[in-house]
Order: C-alpha cells, then structure tokens, then sequence
C-alpha cells in the first residue's frame, strides 16, 4: 500500500528584509518536498543556507513569505494562528539544537508538559512520558532537572517530548550538534527505532554526513532550493 504523505511542502519561498533596509535576502526560493509515513528525511546544506528557517516553516512557526504547507494533506497557513497551534501541538514535534528544557522542571515534567497543555489526564500523561523515558534509558533519571542531566541525556528528555502527544512528524534541527561521537551515535539509534515503534517521520537537520547517509532520503539545501532524494536506503 502506498505510505501516507504526512508533510508536504509546494513552492515555499522566504525573504527576508536586508540590514540595509532596502533589499531582500531571498533565502528560500522554491522549496519542494513530500515527506512519507515513517520516512526519515535528512537535510543537510552550508551554514546560512536557510535549514533552520525551512525547518520552523515546515512546523508552522514561521510563514513563507509564498507558497504552502501541508500536514496530511492540509494547508496550515490558512489557519488563525491558535488553531495552528493546537495543529502543531497535536501533529509536530519539534526538537532543537540546544534542549530548551524547562529548568525548574524535571525530565518527567518537561515531557507531560505537551500532553498537559492539551488538557490530556495528568495520569495518563504520566505514564506515557514515564513509557518514553525508560525507552530512552532515562528510567533512572525521570525526577532530575534539566542542570543535573548531561548533554546527551537532556537531549533524549527533549525527544521524549517531542513525542509526547503521538506526532506524525518530528522536525530536528542538528539534534546532535552539540553531542560527541558516542551520544550521537546512541540519539541516531533511537531516532531509527522510534520510527519504527511510534511510525513517526522525521526531518533531520544536520552537517554531518555519515548521519545523512543512514537516512532515507538525503536533500542538500542550496541557493534556495532542495536538490537530491537519492534514496539512501
Ligand atoms: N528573522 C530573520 N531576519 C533576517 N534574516 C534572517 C532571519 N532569520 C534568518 N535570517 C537569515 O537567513 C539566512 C538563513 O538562516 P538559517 O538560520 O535558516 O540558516 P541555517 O542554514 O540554519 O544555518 P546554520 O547551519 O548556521 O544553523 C541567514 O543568512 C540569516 O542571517
Ligand atoms: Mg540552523
């Protein structure tokens, strides 16, 4: 059966005014991309290429100056932006470069948080982030704070919130950017397996090319635009 197109993303252009005040910075010129059912997409692409501000469009945070989002085939931009909030808050999971935990949080806190948000019963929103926690080897850390975990341990907390509320899509932008070899290696596997336990996409930002090459799909962001899907897989 053909796998559902769970993000979809048609002539997305983004500019931005110039310091100078007169001119624009064209920084997305035509963006194209279909993101399938449990796929990984990987990004990659120069610093300053436009990944981060394609990344917050593909998630509903930011407009394209022209042309449209899709999650599960529907158009996003149409909507008033607290309706694109719940959208996002039920479909998007987002995780970044540096966690953006809560610091007065604990790990199990900062993961209910979504689910709490979306009025989701507290006990219920309990045991899913405890659930994804131990799945993420935190078992043993669920009442830390965010200050008492590593680097590597506070952005697995962070994927475990981004998956809170069941998203069909997750969106990271350079999640192991900050991480040595052996953490980025361990976030790389549950990044793999999630997909297969929660049948999640993923959009992976990212500079490193041997993570790339583990994707799905490979795109290089460049002048403006995607170039390349050769399957990787
Ligand atoms: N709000 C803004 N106003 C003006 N210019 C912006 C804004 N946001 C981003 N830019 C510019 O757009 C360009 C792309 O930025 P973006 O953060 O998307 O790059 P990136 O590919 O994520 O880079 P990096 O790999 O360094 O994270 C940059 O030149 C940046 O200065
Ligand atoms: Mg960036």
């Amino acid at each position: 059966m053909e796998k559902e197109t769970i993000l979809r993303c048609s002539a997305v252009t983004k500019n931005f005014k110039s310091e100078a005040g007169d001119g624009e910075l064209k920084i997305l010129q035509g963006v194209n991309l279909d993101v399938k059912q449990a796929e990984i997409a990987a990004i990659v692409g120069s610093s300053g290429s436009g990944k981060s501000t394609l990344l917050h469009i593909l998630g509903g945070l930011d407009r394209p100056t022209s042309g449209d989002v899709f999650w599960h085939g529907e158009s996003i931009y149409k909507h008033k932006p607290d309706r694109l909030a719940e959208l996002r808050n039920q479909n998007v999971g987002f995780v970044f470069q540096f966690h953006h935990l809560l610091p007065e949080f604990t790990a199990i806190e900062n993961v209910m948080m979504p689910a709490l948000i979306k009025e989701v019963k507290f006990s219920e929103a309990e045991n899913r982030a405890e659930e994804l926690l131990e799945r993420f080897g935190m078992k043993e850390r669920l009442h830390h704070r965010p200050s008492q975990l590593s680097g590597g341990e506070q952005q697995r907390v962070s994927m475990a919130r981004a998956l809170t509320n069941h998203p069909s899509i997750i969106l990271a932008d350079e999640p192991t950017g900050n991480l040595d070899e052996k953490n980025t290696d361990t976030i790389l596997s549950l990044l793999l397996q999630l997909r297969e336990i929660e049948n999640v996409a993923i959009v992976l930002i990212t500079h490193e090319e041997e993570i790339a090459a583990k994707c799905d799909t490979r795109y290089t962001l460049q002048n403006g635009v995607l170039e390349g899907s050769e399957t990787v897989l």
